[in-house]
C-alpha cells in the first residue's frame, strides 16, 4: 500500500517581507484578490473589469516602484514556490505637531487576501501579526483600514480594530 504523508498547511505556508523582484507575482495575487472580492460585491453586475494582462502588466510596475520607494510594504505568504496571500501597508505622514505622545505616522493597511483553499487556517492571522509588528517598530500611531469587507470584520475586530466616529470621508464630485 502507498504511503500517505499529510503535512498541516500552515507550516508549509511561509511569510515574509516582499521586494520589487514579488511586484510581479503580487499583481497576480491582487487581480484574484479584485476579482474574487468584485465578483462576491454589489459592484459585480455588470462593472467592467480591466484585462488580467493589461491590469498585470500596470500594476506591477507600480508595485515595484511602491515596494522601492520606502512608503509601501508588503507581506506574502507562500505555498508551494507560489504567492497565496498578501497584505499591504502604506506608511503615510502626519504633519509634525509638538505633543510628545502622538505619533506622526499613521499606516494604511490594505489589499489583505488569501486564497479560499487556505483560509481559516491562520494564513491571515500571521500576515497582519508581520504587518503589525512592523507597524509598532516603525513608530505608526494608527493603523487604518477603509473599506473592510464582511467576512473579515470578525477577525479585524478580535485584533482590536474598532469603527471610529473621527474618521469621516467624502467621495469629491467632477465638475
Ligand atoms: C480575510 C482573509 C484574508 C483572512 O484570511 P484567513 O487565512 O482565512 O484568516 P485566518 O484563518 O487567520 O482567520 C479566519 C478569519 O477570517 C475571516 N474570514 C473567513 N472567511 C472569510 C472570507 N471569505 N472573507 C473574508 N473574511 C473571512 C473571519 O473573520 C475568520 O474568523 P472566524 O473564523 O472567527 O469567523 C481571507 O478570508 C480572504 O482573503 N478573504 C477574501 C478577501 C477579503 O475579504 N479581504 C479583506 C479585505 S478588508
Amino acid at each position: 500500500m502507498r504511503k500517505c504523508i499529510v503535512a498541516s498547511i500552515p507550516e508549509l505556508v511561509t511569510i515574509r517581507r516582499a521586494t520589487s523582484a514579488d511586484a510581479d507575482a503580487l499583481s497576480e495575487s491582487r487581480f484574484r484578490f479584485r476579482s474574487e472580492v468584485n465578483a462576491a460585491g454589489p459592484l459585480s453586475e455588470g462593472t467592467p473589469l480591466e484585462a488580467r494582462a493589461s491590469f498585470i502588466a500596470r500594476a506591477t510596475r507600480m508595485l515595484a516602484d511602491h515596494l522601492d520607494g520606502g512608503r509601501w510594504f508588503a507581506w506574502l505568504a507562500e505555498h508551494e514556490e507560489r504567492v497565496a496571500g498578501h497584505v499591504w501597508l502604506q506608511l503615510i505622514d502626519k504633519l509634525p505637531n509638538p505633543m510628545l505622545d502622538e505619533g506622526e505616522l499613521l499606516g494604511y493597511l490594505t489589499s489583505f487576501y488569501v486564497e479560499p483553499q487556505l483560509r481559516g487556517r491562520r494564513v491571515g492571522t500571521r500576515l497582519i501579526d508581520a504587518l503589525e509588528v512592523f507597524a509598532a517598530d516603525s513608530g505608526v500611531e494608527k493603523i487604518v483600514i477603509v473599506g473592510a469587507t464582511p467576512l473579515s470584520r470578525s477577525l479585524y475586530a478580535r485584533r482590536g480594530y474598532v469603527s471610529t466616529p473621527d474618521l469621516l470621508e467624502k467621495r469629491p464630485s467632477r465638475r
